[in-house]
């Protein structure tokens, strides 16, 4: 049975004012890019009450089903969404007094995910690697939850068509009136086609006859860029980016209003996100960087002068962990560290440049304790002053200590740390590495005297992992 986590205690006759804050967002010039000769704007949907564009349809989408009624007083809102749809829907459902209950794929960030729960929605976690047809599909076991559930509503972002038209009754005319009704051209993503179809049938309404592009980005991995080319669905691959890119064309998607279209990868996305806070200070999850890479691309294709606009669809806040975390990055193989050769690039944490979580031999087994669970590790290298690794320290040897008689957190950590340690030269070999992990231990890359830092199974998982052959 499925329970209610957090009843929300509001009044649904006066729902709380935030929900005036959704849309009417500010829209800036890019100015540190090279542009070519176009002008090049972005509209910051991050601002948006839960950071993404998603607030709008999650708005409009709730007031279409209470009007059909199709949603009743009482009743459960039901999604299969990729998070940023079920934030939007977890603030105004929550707002209006109804349960919201969200099925989401594995693959997607932990911080969306505590996002919804911590503004009341339920959530099912599914798999992410099943397709149309599974019964663990999301969108699949959310439409069959909806019919389970007394009082359910499917809100369906795919074929709802309350998803296009907030975009076309907000999105556009505020891009519209943001640039005093002069744009040439218009860069969007597809998650469901709302915002494609909706900013598609505004602009034509306003210039007809195609007189403002439509740009897709598309993820490298989803199947839409190729059918806007050449008509053909092929068989999907995988990508990393959130939110946009399709294996389907989703019902809602008028993908005959797209006139051009730009296949970006994990990494160039990425990269691109990173330039653009670092360069112009602003803060876009990962399709914001398909998104900039793409209209970048097609700014600097053309002769002439343009007025381009592109989206930021929502906040870097929710992509901290992943794409701005430098570790995610090199784990992943997105950041290209200089290759030596050796063990030494196993080393995902290097001592040298500040990145390994030490303890010093007269630490407190409490600080060891504290800082391992700070970040999630189960052992930590015993470093002194002078850089020099004197021993390792694991949550099994402050146990020993401290089982009988807690008092002796309070002892330092030399008392407690293993000191007979499995030091490697980066000369050695993986089969050095592999011996080490059969007895229990981690290693420590030392170059004579000078500690590099530690490689753990995790890091040659990792490694083998990017080095696989390609297929
Ligand atoms: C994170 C994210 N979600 C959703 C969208 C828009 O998708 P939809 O096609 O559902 O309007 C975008 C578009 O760029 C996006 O980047």
């Amino acid at each position: 049975m499925i329970q209610t986590s957090a009843a929300p205690a509001i009044s649904p006759s006066k729902p709380p004012a935030i929900l005036s804050l959704i849309g009417d967002t500010p829209l800036v010039e890019i100015t540190q890019f090279d542009t070519g000769p176009c002008q090049f704007f972005l509209k910051l949907e991050n601002q948006n009450p839960t950071g993404s564009i998603k607030d709008r349809i999650g708005l409009s989408m709730i007031e279409a089903a209470e009007r059909d009624g199709s949603l009743e007083p009482g009743g459960t809102v039901i999604e299969a969404t990729a998070g940023n749809t079920g934030l939007g829907l977890a603030l105004v459902a929550g707002a209006k007094g109804y349960r919201v209950l969200l099925v989401i794929p594995d693959k997607m960030s932990q911080e969306k995910i505590s996002h919804v729960k911590a503004l009341g929605a339920e959530v099912r976690l599914t798999r992410s690697d099943v397709t149309r047809g599974h019964p663990e599909y999301y969108q699949d076991m959310a439409m069959r939850l909806a019919e389970e559930i007394p009082g359910g509503f499917y809100v369906n972002q795919f074929g709802n068509p309350a998803n296009p038209l907030a975009h076309e009754r907000t999105t556009g005319p505020e891009i519209w009136e943001q640039m005093r009704h002069d744009v040439d051209a218009v860069v969007v993503g597809v998650g469901s086609g709302g915002t494609l179809t909706g900013l598609g049938r505004f602009f034509n309404r306003v210039r007809p006859r195609r007189g403002i592009e439509m740009i897709l980005a598309d993820p490298k991995g989803s199947v839409l860029c190729e059918y806007v080319r050449t008509g053909k669905l092929v068989e999907s691959g995988s990508w990393a980016v959130e939110g946009i890119g399709e294996d389907f064309v989703p019902e809602i998607a008028d993908m005959s209003l797209v006139t051009d279209a730009f296949e970006i990868d994990d990494e160039e996305s990425f990269s691109t996100a990173r330039e653009l806070l670092n360069r112009e200070g602003i803060f876009g999850g990962s399709s914001t960087g398909t998104l900039v890479a793409a209209a970048l691309r097609y700014c600097r294709e053309q002769t002439k002068p343009k007025r381009v606009v592109s989206l930021v669809p929502d906040t870097g806040n929710k992509y901290l962990s992943k794409m701005y975390n430098d570790f995610w990055m090199a784990e992943q193989g997105y950041i290209h560290r200089q290759p030596h050769g050796d063990l030494s690039d196993l080393v995902s944490h290097r001592y040298e440049a500040g990145e390994v979580i030490t303890v010093g031999p007269d630490d407190t087994l409490l600080t060891a304790c504290k800082r391992m669970r700070d970040s999630d590790v189960s052992q930590l290298p015993v470093v002194d002053q002078n850089g020099r690794a004197l021993g390792i320290v694991d949550e099994s040897d402050v146990l020993v200590k401290v089982h009988r008689d807690p008092t002796h957190f309070n002892d330092p950590v030399k008392t407690a740390m293993t000191n007979k340690l499995e030091t490697l030269r980066p000369k050695a070999k993986i089969k050095d590495l592999l011996d080490v992990f059969d007895r229990g231990r981690v290693a420590i890359v030392m170059e004579d005297d000078k500690f590099l830092g530690l490689i753990t199974r995790t890091d040659l998982l990792s490694y083998l992992r990017l080095h696989m052959p390609k297929q």
